[in-house]
Order: C-alpha cells, then sequence, then structure tokens
C-alpha cells in the first residue's frame, strides 16, 4: 500500500505538470480507476471526454483502439498509452483490407462497426457503434440507406445479439472477445442454484444463450447504471473482473459475487506505467491523416445520433 499511496501521489503530481488527464476505463484496477482516473467509464463515454477535455496530453488507460478512437476525436491533443501491448482481441480479428473485401461481396450495404476496432477498420466503415447503442446504430443504417440488410462487425456474438432485437439482416464477421466467450449458462445457473435472489448481468460481448439467461444485457456504462439505480442485494457481473470492484466501491451495501474473466490486455496498464508514461511522455499514438479524417466521420456519426 505505501508504494502504491507514493506512485498515486507522483501520478497525480505529474498530470498537473504536464496538463494531462487520464481516461481510465471500467475494466481497469480498483488503483487506478478510483485513484488516478479523471474520467471513468465504458470506451464511448472516455472518447467523448477525450474530446471534450482541454487539457494538451490525454493518458488512456485502456487497450489501443481506445487510445485511437481518442486520437481521431481530438488530433491536436497529444494521446499517450502505458503499454503498446494493450491490444484487443476484436480490434486484432479484422483489418482494413478484410472490410474492403466484405464491402465488395455486398455493395450497397452500410457498414457499421464496432468501436473495438483499429483505426484502419474505422476509417472503412460508415457509421461506429458500441454495446450501449448497436440496435439503434442499425436499425438508423437501414433507414438511411433505404436497404433491409446491414453489415455489423467484427463481433460475432455482438451481432447475433443485435440480430436477435430487429429486423433489420445482419452481416457479421467471426471476432470474438477472448474474455467475453468464456461465460456459459452453465455460470449463470450455477449463480442462480446457489444465489436464488442476485440479480445477473451480462456484457453484450458474450454468447447470445449466456445474454438469454441474464436478468440484463448492457455495456459497462449501462451496467453500472443499472446497479445505480436499483441497488439490488446481490449482483452478478458476467464481464471482466475489476469491473465488480470498481461499482463496488461506489455502491455500499450492494453484494457482488458470482465468476468473472481477466483481460489480459486491460491488465499490462498499471500504476507504474502510468507514472512512466506521464514521466517519459511514452507511449504516443498516433494515426495518419486521412484514417483520422475518414474514421472521425463514422464516429462522430454515432456521436450525433439523437439519444
Ligand atoms: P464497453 O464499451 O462496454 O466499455 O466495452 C469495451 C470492452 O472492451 C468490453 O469488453
Ligand atoms: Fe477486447 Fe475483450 Fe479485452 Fe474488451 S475485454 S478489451 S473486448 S479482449
Amino acid at each position: 500500500w505505501p508504494e502504491q499511496a507514493r506512485l498515486i501521489s507522483e501520478i497525480n503530481r505529474l498530470k498537473r505538470e504536464r496538463d494531462a488527464v487520464i481516461l481510465a476505463h471500467n475494466y481497469m484496477t480498483p488503483e487506478i480507476f478510483h485513484g488516478v482516473g479523471d474520467y471513468v467509464g465504458d470506451s464511448l463515454g472516455l472518447a467523448k471526454e477525450a474530446a471534450r477535455s482541454d487539457a494538451k496530453v490525454i493518458v488512456q488507460a485502456g487497450v489501443h483502439f481506445m487510445a485511437e478512437t481518442s486520437k481521431i476525436l481530438s488530433p491536436e491533443k497529444t494521446v499517450l498509452i502505458p503499454d503498446l501491448r494493450a491490444g484487443c482481441s476484436l480490434a486484432s480479428s479484422i483489418t482494413g483490407a478484410d472490410v474492403r473485401r466484405i464491402k465488395s461481396r455486398y455493395p450497397g450495404l452500410p457498414v457499421v462497426t464496432y468501436v473495438n476496432t483499429t483505426a484502419d477498420v474505422k476509417a472503412e466503415t460508415d457509421i461506429c457503434c458500441t454495446s450501449a447503442n448497436a440496435v439503434q446504430v442499425v436499425e438508423w443504417a437501414a433507414k438511411e440507406w433505404g436497404v433491409d440488410r446491414v453489415i455489423l462487425i467484427p463481433d460475432e456474438y455482438l451481432a447475433r445479439n443485435v440480430a436477435a432485437q430487429t429486423t433489420v439482416g445482419i452481416i457479421a464477421w467471426k471476432g470474438r472477445c477472448e474474455v467475453h466467450e468464456r461465460f456459459t449458462v452453465d455460470d449463470i445457473a450455477e449463480m442462480r442454484a446457489a444465489y436464488p435472489g442476485a440479480e445477473i448481468l451480462a456484457h453484450p460481448e458474450c454468447p447470445e444463450d449466456v445474454l438469454a439467461a441474464a436478468d440484463f444485457a448492457g455495456s459497462t456504462a449501462a451496467m453500472t447504471d443499472y446497479v445505480e439505480a436499483r441497488r439490488p442485494k446481490q449482483v452478478v457481473m458476467i464481464t471482466e473482473c475489476s469491473m465488480a470492484s470498481n461499482v463496488a466501491g461506489d455502491v455500499p451495501g450492494v453484494q457482488f459475487i458470482g465468476p468473472c474473466n481477466l483481460c489480459p490486455h486491460m491488465k499490462r496498464i498499471t500504476l507504474q506505467n502510468i507514472r512512466d508514461c506521464l514521466l517519459h511522455m511514452q507511449f504516443e499514438v498516433t494515426v495518419p491523416a486521412d484514417m483520422i479524417e475518414r474514421g472521425r466521420l463514422a464516429v462522430q456519426r454515432m456521436i450525433d445520433l439523437p439519444p
């Protein structure tokens, strides 16, 4: 603990000296999330904060695609990530060249892309979505393009979960989140048997039978809102392990139980490398200007959709 306290105090001092803000994703460990994060939230919320902030430097306490999204929305700012290896199995499942191939197979259909993608893929996209707004975005795109099918990439499970909630046809890709694909209906059955009163919340990157067995499905921010608004006595969060620890810090009296899986990419970010990041101004995330321009259109379209 003394070492953590020392690092937190050093980071907070460096932030002021560098005119920096730290955007911390909901999957950061609690000492990052509660100790040094200036803005905390889901991937979309953090990108919006990046654009709103007038700090010169953004430190992305999250994974690489999130830092790229911040750069796309705030090209004039210096965007740093404490470890360049913090990737994502969804983002690495598809390239811009793959998207061009899909487009040539389905000419005239809009491409809706989950934000968990590289800037290269966003540049080939008509509109982005998050797990919080995917159904709304898909329906908007179908109407706007005057078609009855859309391309929704790269998460196969998110695509199936959206398909179950809309009449718009979905053309999907084979990407998966290595963390959420491991949850099963048996995990939920065990929890129901052991804790009959518990409310079970699951992230839309889980397989569809897991979501069907849960009480609520939503993005990391939607799960937080759900618990804060309803204050159930016991909650199971079918998602990354730090999520429950972070929400627990804000809702005393709610008991968090059940299985979780660690994201090895998110866990590359530590207090130590956040300190080093601010001390040495490393590692800068850059995106080529033409990709920023094209990717920004896709992200901004999503942000501008009415709620
Ligand atoms: P959210 O957009 O819900 O924060 O999800 C990001 C993510 O990486 C989930 O695995
Ligand atoms: Fe990617 Fe899954 Fe990790 Fe989120 S939890 S960053 S989707 S691998």
